[in-house]
C-alpha cells in the first residue's frame, strides 16, 4: 500500500515517500523532529499534510486515546480509500469502540496464553529446522531461509493450512500490502480473500483442531443480534496474516544485522543465556519494524501547542519514540541486557499487537537457536531494506554461518 508519489515535497525530508525509507537516512530525520518539532505539520506532494508525533509520550498519548485518534479510516499512510472503506469497523486494525471490542475479543480467543503455550514446540520445532537449512548451506540469503518462512510456516500450520499452499499464502500477503503496483495489491488481496472463504467452507464442514476452525466456533458463540459475517471472519483471517508476517520477519533479520554491527553484543549473548528475554525487546526495540501507524482526529485538540482539527491526519513514528533519550539511556547503543525497555514496537493502548505474544515466542526462540547452534555469522554482501515508511527490515541479507 505504499503508493508511490507522483510529486516530491521539496525542500525537506519526505516521510510520506517510501523510496526514502531504502537507508538509514529517516531515523536522523526522525531524531531531528522528536527533538526540535516534536508536532510536526507535514506538508503532502498529493493531499492536504498532515501531523508527525515523534516523541515517546505523545506517541503512548495518541496510542491510548482512540476515542479522539480513530483508526477506522486508516491506520497507514498511502492506504487505499476504498479499500480501507470496504475493511472499516470490519477488520481489526481498522476498526473503533465498540465494534472493535467485540472483534478483539474474536480474534484475541486465538491467541490466548494458553493457546500460545500449546504452540511452544513447535515454534522450537520450526525454528531449529530452519536455522540446520542455513547451517547446512553455509552461505545463504537469510531472509528467504529463515525470516520469510519462520512466521508464515507458524501461522500457516496454526490456521492448520495444507503445507503446499504456504509459500503462496505467504507471497500473496506481501504483495497484498507491499507491490508498489495498486491492480497487484488488489489482485493479491482478491486472491487471499477467495481462498480463505474456501477454507472456511471447508471447516465449517469438516472442523478440526486448527485457529480458523476454533474462531468459527467462537463467531458462532458470538453472534448475538450482530453475528459475524463470512466476510468479516475473511478478513481478520487475512488481517491476522498481514500482522504476522512481514513484522516477524523483519525482526528476526533486522536483529541479525545488528547481532553483526555489535560483535561484543553477540559474543555476550552467546556466552550468556540470560540475555535472551531482554534480548527480545532490544530487537524489537532496535528494528522498530512497523515504523508508523496513522489515526484520524475526531473532535479539535492540542498536542504541543498545536491544534489538531477534526478530520487531520496524526502519523506516530515508533522508530522515533523507541530513541527517545527522555526515556531511554543512550538510545543509540544496542545493549541486549537493557532493562528497563519501554519499546513501543508493538504499539500502544486498544490495539496493541494481539500477535505479540507469538510475535516474542519466535524471536526468542530465534536468539535461543541461534546463540546455541551458531558460533561465526559475518555478511557476505550488502544488505537490501524494505523502501516502505510502514514495514521495513531487510529484504536480501547475504551471510555466512558456521556452526558452533
Ligand atoms: C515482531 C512482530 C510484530 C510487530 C512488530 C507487530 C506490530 C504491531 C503493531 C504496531 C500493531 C498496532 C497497530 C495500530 O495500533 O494501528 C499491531 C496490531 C496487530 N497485530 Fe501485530 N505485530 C507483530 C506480530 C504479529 C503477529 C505474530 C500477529 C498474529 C499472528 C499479529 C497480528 C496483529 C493484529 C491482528 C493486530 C491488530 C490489533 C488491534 O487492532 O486490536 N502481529 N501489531
Amino acid at each position: 500500500m505504499d503508493a508511490p508519489q507522483t510529486g516530491a515535497v521539496t525542500g525537506r525530508f519526505d516521510l510520506a515517500d517510501p523510496a526514502r525509507f531504502a537507508d538509514d537516512g529517516y531515523l536522523a530525520e526522525l531524531d531531528r523532529l522528536r527533538e526540535d518539532d516534536p508536532v510536526s505539520r507535514h506538508p503532502e506532494a498529493d493531499g492536504p499534510g498532515f501531523w508527525v508525533v515523534t516523541r515517546h509520550a505523545d506517541v503512548c498519548q495518541v496510542y491510548s486515546n482512540d476515542s479522539l485518534f480513530s483508526s477506522n479510516r486508516g491506520m497507514r499512510l498511502g492506504g487505499d480509500p476504498d479499500a480501507v472503506r470496504a475493511v472499516a469497523d470490519r477488520m481489526l486494525i481498522v476498526s473503533d469502540p465498540p465494534r472493535h471490542q467485540r472483534i478483539r475479543r474474536l480474534v484475541g480467543s486465538a491467541f490466548t496464553p494458553r493457546a500460545m503455550r500449546a504452540l511452544e514446540s513447535s515454534i522450537r520445532t520450526v525454528v531449529g529446522e530452519l536455522m540446520d537449512t542455513a547451517l547446512e548451506s553455509g552461505s545463504c540469503e537469510f531472509v528467504s531461509t529463515v525470516a520469510r518462512p519462520l512466521p508464515t510456516d507458524l501461522v500457516c500450520a496454526y490456521m492448520g493450512l495444507p503445507r503446499a499452499d504456504w509459500r503462496t499464502v505467504g507471497e500473496l500477503t506481501t504483495e497484498g500490502i507491499d507491490s508498489e503496483d495498486e491492480d497487484d495489491r488488489f489482485a493479491a488481496n482478491t486472491e487471499l480473500f477467495l481462498y480463505f472463504s474456501r477454507v472456511i467452507e471447508q471447516r465449517r464442514r469438516q472442523p478440526g483442531e486448527d485457529m480458523i476452525s476454533s474462531m468459527l466456533a467462537a463467531a458462532d458463540e458470538a453472534a448475538g443480534p450482530e453475528p459475524f459475517s463470512d466476510v468479516d471472519l475473511v478478513m481478520n483471517f487475512v488481517g491476522i496474516l498481514i500482522g504476522a508476517n512481514e513484522t516477524t520477519r523483519y525482526t528476526v533479520a533486522g536483529g541479525l544485522v545488528a547481532l553483526t554491527e555489535h560483535p561484543a553484543q553477540w559474543q555476550a549473548l552467546q556466552r550468556d543465556a540470560g540475555l535472551v528475554d531482554t534480548a527480545v525487546d532490544e530487537i524489537l526495540r532496535w528494528v522498530a519494524p512497523a515504523v508508523h501507524a496513522l489515526r484520524t482526529v475526531t473532535s479539535d485538540t492540542e498536542l504541543h501547542g498545536h491544534t489538531l482539527a477534526a478530520g487531520d491526519r496524526v502519523t506516530v513514528w515508533t522508530a522515533a519514540a523507541n530513541r527517545d533519550p527522555r526515556v531511554f539511556e543512550q538510545p543509540e547503543r544496542f545493549d541486549l541486557a537493557r532493562t528497563p525497555n519501554r519499546q513501543l514496537s508493538f504499539g500502544y493502548g486498544r490495539h496493541v499487537c494481539v500477535g505479540a505474544r507469538l510475535a516474542r515466542m519466535q524471536i526468542a526462540a530465534f536468539v535461543e537457536e541461534l546463540r546455541t547452534r551458531v558460533g561465526a555469522i559475518e555478511l557476505d554482501g550488502p544488505v537490501a531494506w524494505n523502501p516502505s515508511n510502514f514495514t521495513r527490515g531487510p529484504i536480501r541479507l547475504p551471510v555466512r554461518l558456521s556452526a558452533r
